[in-house]
């Protein structure tokens, strides 16, 4: 079963497909097994226009919206998890915060090289003593005697660490304060005083790096604060809502290649034991993911409330993608387990996905508290 989708959809989905299979897939194995950035597969991406997907034609992207996002990464990430978390992090947290906050001068100035992909984009939020309770972030952000502000701190888990060219960095402007001290800044990687800290070796998503940024006393001026100042907690807020939606899509596309490699390898040597409803199993769950997400996307793209439907399209996504990779393998077998299978590598990037952007945990607690809000 497919679902129906309007026509500038569908055909954006079928030209990202040609591209995934095409181009990014053959390259997964390797980018898996040697832990190294998919620099080509990026390249193709951001050629076809794929690092823009959300950014206006004005600005030299797509304009496309977030369901279009959301079957992007899905593409993508059925034939390379790691290519596609590189590029969902870069449209979704690196590059809208931009497009959602940003002055008019901030977006001339950044999104035509993000959306080129000459840029790549990258979200430093997380710190290694706060990670879900995001609030509690210590990195300080103080104002010298010129205006600017100087950054101190470390960042840590940041997807494309070392590899994007602009990272939103969050700071604490207002000591004290929790979430409302905190403020949002571009950062360009090569500020004076920032450095790249560890970059970390994973289970899964092995081209994806992921590492810290140290920030020594890096000056940033005025012009580079996102929003205004204490608004930057919302800034993180509300980009993540959107991550979100880019996360079950890759969380959709780790699922339907379990669902297709499954489908192979029992026509290819026949089932027996109950391989065929455990298929059947695994692609009914993958359809039912995959209409919370376009949920979640369609509510975006209409400008409604969506921070309910994104957590719960992620928190089921992921949880959908993790169980489909150990019903992959289960029915693979011993040859599934064997270091090169791909259903070893979809077991081991589908745990990332419960992990981060908000742990499935985090995502109970928004999504429990939406339900409890008044009104
Ligand atoms: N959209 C807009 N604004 C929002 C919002 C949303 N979805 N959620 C909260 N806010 C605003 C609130 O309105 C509030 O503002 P006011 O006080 O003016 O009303 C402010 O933010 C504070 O909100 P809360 O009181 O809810 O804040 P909290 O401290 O209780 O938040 C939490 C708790 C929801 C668990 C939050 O800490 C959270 O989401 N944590 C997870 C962080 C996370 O996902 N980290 C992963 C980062 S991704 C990464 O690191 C990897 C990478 O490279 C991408």
């Amino acid at each position: 079963m497919d679902l129906e989708l309007a026509p500038e959809h569908a055909s954006f989905r079928a030209a990202v497909r040609e591209l995934a299979q095409g181009v990014v897939q053959p390259l997964a194995a390797r980018t898996d097994r040697e832990h190294r950035f998919p620099e080509e597969a990026v390249r193709a991406a951001a050629e076809a226009g794929l690092m823009g997907v959300l950014v206006p034609r004005e600005y030299g992207g797509a304009g496309l919206d977030a369901l279009a996002f959301a079957l992007c990464i899905e593409e993508l990430a059925t034939a390379c998890a790691s290519t596609a978390v590189i590029v969902d992090v870069h449209t979704s947290v690196g590059t809208e915060p931009i497009l959602l906050f940003g002055d008019d001068s901030q977006k001339r100035r950044w999104l035509p090289r993000l959306a080129s992909g000459e840029l790549l984009g990258a979200f430093a939020l997380s710190e290694p003593d706060s990670g879900s309770d995001a609030a509690s972030l210590k990195t300080s952000a103080t104002r010298n005697g010129d205006g600017a502000y100087v950054l101190n701190g470390t960042k840590t888990f940041i997807t494309n660490a070392g590899r994007a060219g602009l990272y939103v960095v969050f700071a604490r402007t207002g000591p004290g304060q929790r979430a409302a001290g905190v403020s949002a800044f571009l950062v360009p990687a090569d500020s004076r005083g920032l450095r790249v800290g560890q970059v970390f070796k994973k289970m899964g998503l092995n081209g994806s790096p992921t590492g810290e940024i140290v920030l020594d006393g890096v000056e940033v001026p005025a012009e580079n604060r996102l929003g205004a100042e204490g608004q930057g907690f919302t800034v993180a807020m509300r980009a993540l809502d959107s991550g979100r939606i880019g996360i079950s899509g890759q969380a959709l596309g780790v699922a339907q290649a379990c669902v297709d490699e499954t489908r192979d390898l029992l026509r290819e040597r026949g089932h027996e034991q109950g391989d065929d409803f455990t298929l059947a199993d695994m692609a009914a769950r993958t359809e039912s993911a995959r209409l919370l997400a376009y949920h979640a996307a369609w509510l975006c793209s209409r400008g409604k409330r969506f921070t309910l439907e994104a957590s719960m399209s992620k928190l089921h996504c992921t949880d959908t993608a993790m169980q489909l990779a150990i019903d992959a393998l289960q029915v693979a077998g011993e040859d599934g387990a064997a270091e090169g299978s791909p259903f070893a590598r979809h077991l081991r990037d589908a745990k990332a996905l419960q992990i981060y952007e908000g742990s499935n945990q985090v995502q109970r607690v928004v999504i429990a508290r939406e339900l409890l809000r008044a009104g």
